[in-house]
């Protein structure tokens, strides 16, 4: 089970890697590791269990947050009767829309264990091609919260994080040119 200690704190340099490209079939230890990431993701997201576990709530993980420089993450999303589940495999913006939007409360990542003020532009809606796990094709359309999520974490994949587009000296700069959610 991970725990928050297995994470990788923004100061460490690991998190500016630009990661590689998987290549199938996979690694048994990279399964084994999306599906804890999967079940960190799941159980952070639990109240009763984030708090036994002292897990901080988070929807998505990508492999180099655990020092892994590979490209692949993991996004649970709650949902009316449960959650909902992705895994992508070099994952691939291939569309996007124009319209903007913005996380109202600021965008939060597990890495970074402070609250973060400002706008971090991203795409309303997009969709992402990848692979599963075994090697099949998928694409998913993702729109608001979780459009939000893939390009989060497929920016972690390229060595960016959410604070690197946030202007300290004028944080809400823009806030009148996109959407807040
Ligand atoms: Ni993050």
């Amino acid at each position: 089970m991970l725990k928050m200690k297995d994470i990788l704190d923004e100061k460490d340099k690991r998190l500016r890697m630009v990661s590689e490209e998987v290549t199938f079939p996979m690694q048994k230890e990279d399964l084994k590791k999306i599906d804890l990431m999967v079940e960190y993701l799941t159980n952070s997201q639990i109240e009763e269990k984030a708090e036994k576990y002292d897990l901080r709530p988070g929807m998505g993980m990508a492999a180099i947050q655990l020092g892994i420089p590979k490209r692949y993450i993991t996004i649970v999303e709650e949902v009316e009767d449960g959650f909902d589940t992705y895994v992508v495999v070099n994952p691939k913006i291939v569309s996007n829309s124009m319209e903007k939007i913005y996380v109202d409360q600021g965008e939060g990542c597990l890495s970074v264990n402070r609250e973060v003020e400002g706008i971090v532009p991203r795409y309303a809606r997009v969709t992402v091609e990848g692979y599963d796990t075994e090697g099949n094709k998928i694409r998913v359309r993702a729109r608001e919260e979780l459009a939000i999520a893939f390009q989060h974490e497929i920016d972690h994949l390229n060595g960016i994080l959410f604070t690197d587009y946030i202007d300290p000296k004028n944080p809400m700069k823009d806030a009148d040119k996109y959407r807040p959610i």
